[in-house]
């Protein structure tokens, strides 16, 4: 297929860029979703669902609680990876790499962004915390929003952003009789190694 885009791609980045756009007008209600996969020092992997709030040539950013899991997991050991699946496009993409908190002015900004509605609840969830029960978390709601009544709602300094940089990027597609396309970019010192993997 010689007009093939994944068959000339030759920079990871704009590819994602361009499967991006394409799951961003597919009609998926949520195409910055994505399963972030973690493992702390006890070597036990687990995942959830974080949405990607920005990307560029410096990485990936989600946001998220300093103190939970996830994030307890990420400074015992920084490497992650975040994957993404399109279901009407037949496509996933794995990015693994090193993360790293973002500036706090970058938090601050998107921070900013948020409607305050997420900004009370990212004050009053100790997120992944044992808690005694929903009707708690409403308590502590109803106790934040009375707090920051009349005033912008600070960002805590236990919220922020991750920035995944990427070192592996595994592009999937979906193709006939399980004969998916695999195109993986590993990043070297000379630049990105491109290599297709057998399905
Ligand atoms: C669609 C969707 C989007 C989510 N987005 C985020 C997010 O951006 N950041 C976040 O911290 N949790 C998000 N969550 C909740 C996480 O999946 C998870 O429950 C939470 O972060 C606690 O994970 P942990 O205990 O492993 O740290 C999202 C969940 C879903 C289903």
């Amino acid at each position: 297929m010689p007009d093939d885009p994944l068959a000339r791609a030759d920079d990871p980045l704009a590819l994602f860029d361009a499967w991006y756009e394409a799951a961003r007008g597919c009609g998926i209600d949520k195409p910055h979703a994505a399963a972030l996969a973690t493992a702390g020092a006890d070597c036990r992997a687990t995942a959830r669902i974080v949405l990607l709030s920005s990307h560029d040539a410096r990485g990936f950013v989600f946001h998220t609680n300093y103190r939970s899991r996830k994030a307890r997991e990420l400074e015992d050991n920084a490497w992650a990876t975040l994957l993404f699946w399109w279901d009407p496009l037949g496509r996933q993409v794995r990015i693994e790499g090193p993360c790293e908190r973002t500036a706090p002015e970058e938090s601050d900004a998107y921070w900013r962004s948020r409607p305050r509605g997420r900004q009370l609840g990212a004050w009053a969830s100790e997120q992944s915390a044992v808690i005694p029960g929903p009707e708690a978390l409403a308590a502590r709601m109803a106790e934040v929003t009375r707090r920051f009544e009349g005033e912008a709602v600070p960002r805590p300094a236990h919220w922020g952003g991750y920035r995944l940089r990427p070192e592996v990027m595994e592009f999937w597609r979906e193709g006939r009789d399980r004969l998916h396309d695999r195109l993986r970019f590993r990043r070297t010192e000379a630049g990105w190694v491109r290599e297709w993997l057998a399905p």
